[in-house]
């Protein structure tokens, strides 16, 4: 394969990542977690799958990060997941640690290689890892709107009983429980929500939308959503490794964009092989942009926590 892609982080996230990339073919794998055997079992388990998916890639299991070396991007999913009652944000000191590590080794390894950042409290962790590897911000992203996203389609889709292809919608902000969901930049094959349905109803989707990690986990009890976050950080791998320049909604590092500095937030991004090619300022009124900088200050409050 031409492309290679490290995904740190053999769980759930990681793995199932792992198997989208390996499955379609696009690029080869190295797997990588602290637990010895996990990542080399669960890369021969998907080595073995190759055959029957008739894939050509190749996938490697390790602990060590040499095998890593040269790739084109890799993606942190490595740390603790959320257990029911805990907050992403009592995540932070330990997972800062994790990533702090995980980012030194890697990028050292692979200078040339974009990083994305799945780990939560995910924009604070972005900016950890923008620091820590001394990367141009350009190729340090983090992964959170698209998947806020995907679960606001999936909401108003069922709502109004179309499928969810022809509903796009856009959250912006922190990937926390103060996102900002967007209905007047959410459509239905190309209508407006609010010409589609209640601002009560609209009400209730955003509501469901935020608590939407929160949902998953008091479902599962133990662990927290994967299939939708692997996904939706398949869709920036795509992205990349295909110089797709799609639209996505991506945590971003902010120069003076929406009025905020220096701070990683979820907004549009143009995402090619080069990382963020663009951001792409959208005209918020009064009360969203009154979001948008409530979402924004939580964030800096954990930037602040960790001194970064
Ligand atoms: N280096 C490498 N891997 C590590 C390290 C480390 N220092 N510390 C932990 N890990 C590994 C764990 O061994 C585990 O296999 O990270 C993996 C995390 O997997 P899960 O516990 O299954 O968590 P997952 O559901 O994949 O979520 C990972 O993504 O969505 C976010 O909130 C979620 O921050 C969490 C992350």
């Amino acid at each position: 394969m031409e492309k290679k892609v490290t995904v740190v982080g053999a769980g759930n996230v990681g793995a199932s990542l792992a198997q989208m990339i390996v499955q379609d073919g696009i690029a080869d794998v190295v797997l990588c977690d602290i637990v010895e055997g996990v990542p080399q079992g669960k890369a021969l388990d998907m080595s073995e799958a190759c055959p029957l998916w008739g894939s050509a890639s190749s996938i490697t299991g390790a602990n060590d990060y040499s095998y890593t070396a040269g790739s084109d991007i890799i993606v942190v999913t490595a740390g603790l997941a959320r257990k029911p009652g805990m907050s992403r944000d009592d995540l932070l000191f330990a997972n800062a640690k994790v990533i702090s590590a995980v980012v030194e080794s890697t990028s050292k390894l692979s200078p040339k290689a974009v990083i994305i950042v799945v780990t939560n409290p995910m924009d604070v962790m972005t900016q950890l890892s923008l620091k820590v590897s001394g990367f141009d911000s350009a190729r340090v992203l983090g992964m959170g709107g698209i998947l806020d996203s995907a679960r606001f389609r999936t909401f108003v889709a069922w709502e109004m009983g179309v499928s969810p292809q022809d509903v796009e919608a856009l959250v912006l902000g922190g990937h926390g429980d103060l996102m900002v969901p967007m209905p007047r930049f959410t459509t239905v094959k190309g209508v407006s929500l609010p010409a589609l349905i209640s601002q009560e109803r609209i009400d209730a989707l955003v509501k469901r939308t935020r608590n939407g990690g929160a949902e998953i986990v008091a479902l599962l009890k133990s662990g927290s959503a994967y299939y939708a976050p692997a996904a939706a950080a398949y869709q920036m791998v795509k992205s990349i490794i295909f110089n797709q320049n799609r639209m996505l909604p991506c945590a971003a590092y902010l120069k003076g964009e929406y009025g905020e500095r220096d701070v990683y937030a979820g907004v549009p991004v143009v995402l090619g092989s080069c990382g963020v090619g663009k951001i792409i300022q959208l005209d918020l009124n009064e009360q969203e942009k009154k979001e948008f900088d409530k979402s924004i200050e939580a964030v800096r409050s954990l930037v602040e926590k960790l001194k970064l």
